[in-house]
């Protein structure tokens, strides 16, 4: 896999529910959103590696571009920034989709997943995930 062209995308509708007091996109719908999606992107990544999974470790560099509105999709696009031993930077950029236009930036936020391994005790530990961004 070349994970320098890689994009892993999600998407979720907008729904009365993750409306905010304003009627629009509530933001820590939308990290949750972005954290979902950046795990997909991991979980990519990890295939046939000895992790069982990745965790959130940091969330950088987020910023609210535009608001969404109910009814409108999100579409999720993560790239891998930097690989590290057990660690990886994803970019994850949120574009809201309307009714009358296609590709509004409306968020973007910079992930570091940590990949892990569960021990035999039941507890997880990091681990290294043999991955180079080529
Ligand atoms: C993830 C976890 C197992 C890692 O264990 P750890 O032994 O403490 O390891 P560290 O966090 O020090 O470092 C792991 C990697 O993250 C990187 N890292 C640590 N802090 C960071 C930060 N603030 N920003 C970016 N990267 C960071 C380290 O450089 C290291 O990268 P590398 O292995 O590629 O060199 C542990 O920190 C943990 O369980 N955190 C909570 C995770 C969680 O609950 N997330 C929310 C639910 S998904």
């Amino acid at each position: 896999m070349n994970e320098k062209n890689l994009i892993v995308t999600y998407s979720q509708l907008v729904m009365p529910q993750d409306a905010n007091v304003i009627g629009t996109l509530f933001g820590g719908q939308m990290i949750s959103w972005m954290d979902i999606a950046a795990s997909k992107a991991a979980h990519r990544l990890l295939k046939g590696t000895v992790a069982d999974a990745a965790v959130t470790r940091a969330i950088d560099a987020t910023e609210f571009k535009a608001p969404v509105h109910v009814g409108e999709w999100v579409n999720f696009e993560s790239t891998f920034v930097s690989l590290g031993i057990s660690s990886m930077v994803i970019l994850v950029k949120a574009y809201a989709e309307g009714r009358h236009d296609e590709r509004r930036l409306a968020c973007i936020s910079e992930f570091t997943m940590v990949a892990i391994r569960r021990k035999k005790d039941g507890t997880y530990e990091k681990v290294s995930h043999g991955k180079q961004i080529v």
